[in-house]
């Protein structure tokens, strides 16, 4: 093959892959927003985007057009918000062109794996936390880069509130020992016990 076939070919097969890619826009994130806090020390999130179902949700998307009128969805989507008192619907976090893709406050596109970008949007107190470790999970690393989970490892998105649970049982006993029975809830209540003045000349006039 000569030179100059070689090079037309080198740059069809470029073409091929530019147009691959316009046909795919990327879901990274465009940071020109929030990106973090310089002096918070650097992390790296646990991934999350193999385990969601509907991911990439180009699969379907890719033919469908978007629709951006609040309704009621159908199947596959029978979700019900429990997020923000009917405030806020899909597309505050989800991008309505790019679907493989969250959506920052600001309209930007984020990636699954940095859905703390969007809470971060509403709940900057909260998330500024997570960012210095005062609030979520560290996992991994406890010297050098730290690994944290995302928001959404703990937090449902469209349902956040952390649901109640049932405490796990107590420890056992030594062989030979019998548990003590100390269950607040059994004993008198300290108010039974210490009657303030008033109750108690409440009791003698009856
Ligand atoms: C199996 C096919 C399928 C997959 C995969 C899928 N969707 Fe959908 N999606 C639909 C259908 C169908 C509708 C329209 C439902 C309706 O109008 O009631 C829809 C509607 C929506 C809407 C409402 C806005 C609009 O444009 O209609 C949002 C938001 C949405 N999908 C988000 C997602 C996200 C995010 C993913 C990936 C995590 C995803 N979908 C993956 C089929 C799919
Ligand atoms: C408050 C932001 C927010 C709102 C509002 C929201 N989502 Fe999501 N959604 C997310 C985030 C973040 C994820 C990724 C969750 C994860 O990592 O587990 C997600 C995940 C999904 C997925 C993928 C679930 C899976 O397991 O594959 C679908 C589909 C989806 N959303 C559709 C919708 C639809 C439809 C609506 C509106 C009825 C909606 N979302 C409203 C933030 C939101
Ligand atoms: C568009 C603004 C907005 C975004 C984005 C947003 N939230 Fe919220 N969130 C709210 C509002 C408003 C409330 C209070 C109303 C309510 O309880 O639903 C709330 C409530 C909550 C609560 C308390 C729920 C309860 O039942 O006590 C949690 C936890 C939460 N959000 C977590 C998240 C997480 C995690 C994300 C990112 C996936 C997120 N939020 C993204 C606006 C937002
Ligand atoms: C390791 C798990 C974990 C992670 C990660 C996590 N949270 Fe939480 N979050 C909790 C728990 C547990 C609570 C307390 C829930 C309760 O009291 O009902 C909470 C409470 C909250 C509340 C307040 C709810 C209320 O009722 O006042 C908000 C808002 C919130 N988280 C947002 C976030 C955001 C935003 C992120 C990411 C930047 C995040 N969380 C990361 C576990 C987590």
């Amino acid at each position: 093959m000569s030179a100059d076939k070689l090079l037309t070919l080198v740059a069809m097969v470029w073409l091929a892959g530019l147009s691959a890619s316009a046909q795919e826009p990327s879901t990274a994130t465009e940071s020109a927003g929030f990106s973090g806090y310089a002096d918070a020390p650097a992390f790296s999130v646990v991934p999350r985007k193999d385990e969601l179902e509907f991911y990439p949700c180009k699969q379907c998307h890719e033919f469908m057009q978007p629709d951006a009128t609040v309704r009621e969805l159908r199947s596959p989507h029978e979700i019900t918000l429990e997020h923000g008192a009917d405030r806020f619907w899909c597309l505050a976090c989800h991008h309505l062109e790019n679907r493989n893709a969250l959506r920052s406050a600001m309209g930007e596109a984020v990636d699954f794996e940095d859905a703390y970008l969007v809470c971060g949007g509403c709940h900057a107190n909260r998330q500024k936390d997570w960012y210095y470790g005062a609030h979520g999970k560290r996992v991994a690393n406890w010297r050098g880069q730290r690994q944290i989970y995302n928001c959404t490892h703990c937090h449902n998105a469209h349902k956040p509130g952390i649901e109640p649970r049932a405490p796990k049982p107590s420890p056992g006993v030594r062989a030979g020992l019998e548990r003590a029975d100390r269950d607040p809830h059994k004993k008198e209540k300290l108010w039974e016990r210490h009657p303030s003045q008033e109750q108690s000349a409440a009791s003698d006039e009856q």
